[in-house]
């Protein structure tokens, strides 16, 4: 047995549910607006169900359950059609049933002759809650697939959604639970070790921080403040870069940056596509003119850290197969127990049937990296 840490790591046990259940009644990002063209149909994944999101003959993006309800097929593999009254609806490739865009109900069933007075609208396939705004199409997960009520809150804004379309996409697949993937996203302790590269900071360069965290909406932020001066990569933005970074439920993860009067924002979306993958889409807008000028060498950037971060990511699988008890240390793990503890709040306040508390006090944290 090894010794026991010189700083008394809390040895509490994870909450029940980490690395395991979704966080329900919450918007997820499922897509970027500019990925639905009308009348296609794309099969997704999002918390082990499958979707189909697409946008109608009117520009609407919607989402339905990507299962016929009458024996299976993929809605996606069907087509889009007109359907009554100006409407869209979905037919089937199976046996052409058909199911409207915007609450899934059955138009249509082919088969039925005209003395079989079946009501088709008694057959529904489940269709789920989009919105769309800054280019985003966010998607609510539902804990209840029978609900029909609307959704109790909208999807966030973000500021400095500026510049345009997006100066960047990215997209990867963790081989992981969310929780783990939020908390590798989060830890600032990692950095050193996992993304060692010249342009970003080196190994030996290591300091002492001490950053102010608030609690925010749904999660906490570290407040504005001048980034480290190991961070290299910062100066292309010259001047004095001010940096923000704010962490809310589920899973979004916002970097924004001021420069003067020039932004740069770097949104990170976590989106559980089942138990043991979780899809990473990462965002960014600017209006900063270095931004455009060194965007073949933000994207390899961005590239070169996302594969990193899953790269062990997956090598943590390895060890966490065997269900192992974790450490949560003082305070470079302060944010993980956050998210931890904001999961916990946000499955307590439904259960109870009563308003959301933030968890997170605000404090500053130290550690070194
Ligand atoms: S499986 Fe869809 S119409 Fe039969
Ligand atoms: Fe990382």
């Amino acid at each position: 047995m090894a010794d026991p840490p010189a700083t008394a790591p809390d040895l509490a046990p994870p909450p029940t549910g980490f690395g395991r259940g979704y966080l329900y009644d919450l918007w997820y990002v499922a897509a970027l607006s500019d990925e639905l063209k009308p009348g296609k149909l794309k099969r997704y994944e999002l918390l082990g169900e499958p979707v189909l999101l697409g946008r109608d003959l009117q520009g609407r993006a919607y989402a339905l359950r990507d299962i016929c309800p009458h024996r299976a097929a993929p809605l996606s593999a069907g087509r889009l059609v007109p359907g009554e009254g100006g409407g869209s609806e979905v037919e089937c490739p199976y046996h052409g049933w058909r199911f409207r865009t915007a609450d899934g109900v059955c138009a249509a069933i082919p088969s039925l002759v005209a003395e079989q007075a079946f009501d088709s609208s008694r057959i529904r396939v489940r269709r789920f809650f989009v919105d769309e705004r800054q280019g985003l199409v966010w998607i609510w997960m539902a804990e209840n697939p029978r609900g029909a009520a609307e959704p109790n809150s909208v999807p966030p804004t973000f500021e400095g959604v500026v510049g345009g379309r997006p100066k960047l996409v990215e997209r990867m697949v963790f081989e992981s639970h969310i929780d783990h993937a939020v908390v590798g996203l989060m830890d600032p302790a990692h950095g050193p070790y996992v993304h060692q590269q010249w342009w970003w900071r080196s190994s030996t360069s290591q300091h002492d921080k001490a950053k102010r965290f608030e609690p925010r909406e749904l999660g906490f932020a570290m407040a504005r403040h001048a980034p480290s001066k190991n961070s290299r990569a910062y100066r292309i933005l010259g001047g004095a870069p001010e940096t923000e970074i704010t962490f809310r439920l589920p899973g979004l993860r916002w970097e924004h940056v001021r420069v003067g009067a020039r932004q740069v924002l770097a949104l990170t979306c976590l989106t559980p596509l089942d138990e043991s993958r979780t899809r990473i889409t990462q965002v960014m807008w600017s209006d900063h003119p270095a931004f455009t000028l060194l965007k073949p060498v933000v994207r390899a950037g961005v590239r070169r850290f996302l594969a990193q971060d899953g790269g062990v990511v997956n090598l943590q699988k390895e060890g966490l197969k065997y269900d192992p008890a974790l450490i949560w240390l003082d305070d470079a793990d302060r944010q993980a127990k956050w998210y931890q503890a904001l999961k916990r709040e946000w499955a307590a306040h439904r259960r109870e049937g009563r308003p959301f508390r933030n968890p997170v006090q605000a404090t500053t944290l130290k550690w070194r990296s």
